[in-house]
């Protein structure tokens, strides 16, 4: 019985002390996809990827085009796209959210992911981080306290290539 009671006291302390961090991210062509399993490895964090339940074509992210879906889902900030398989992140404090930077912000599907996951996500820290063909993250961040003020936003960070 004592030896039982040292363990569950052990095995408190030990899951106390670990880290509950999660690195979830979207990308559509793999450049953010690196970043997060490089703040994973960093963080030793668990990975976890947000897939469209559509995938993105070339043609969908065709920024030029006016009618690509990409552009539609910009221009319309009620725009949810959907997303495959919903995320555990209950048992996580700080959660780490990659995006790709599309028209100066975070992609809407971001947004369905937020959205998904209210209210459990506040309370918890998010810490956002993003890559680009050369706009800084700020202002993805700027959007993301605007539009979710009740929850807790670090700084972003943008990574680069
Ligand atoms: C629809 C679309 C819009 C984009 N808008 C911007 C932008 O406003 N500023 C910028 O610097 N890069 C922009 N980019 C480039 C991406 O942010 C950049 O290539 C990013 O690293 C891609 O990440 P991924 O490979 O994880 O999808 C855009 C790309 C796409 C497809």
């Amino acid at each position: 019985m004592r030896k039982l009671l040292i363990f569950l006291a052990v095995a408190a302390v030990a899951m106390s002390i670990e880290a509950k961090t999660i690195v979830v991210y979207f990308s559509a062509t793999g450049t953010t996809k690196a970043a997060a399993e490089n703040i994973a490895k960093a963080e030793k964090a668990t990975l976890w990827e947000i897939e469209a339940a559509e995938p993105y074509t070339d043609a969908d992210l065709d920024w030029r085009n006016k009618q690509s879906r990409s552009s539609l889902e910009m221009n319309d900030p009620e725009a949810r796209p959907t997303i495959k398989q919903c995320t555990n992140i209950m048992p996580y404090d700080t959660i780490f959210v990659g995006y790709p930077i599309w028209w100066g912000i975070c992609p809407r599907i971001i947004n369905s992911w937020i959205d998904n996951n209210l209210p459990q996500l506040e309370g918890k820290t998010l810490v956002p981080f993003a890559t680009s063909g050369g706009s800084g993250v700020e202002q993805s961040v700027e959007y993301l306290r605007k539009t979710y003020p009740a929850l807790t936003w670090q700084d972003g960070q943008l990574i680069g290539r």
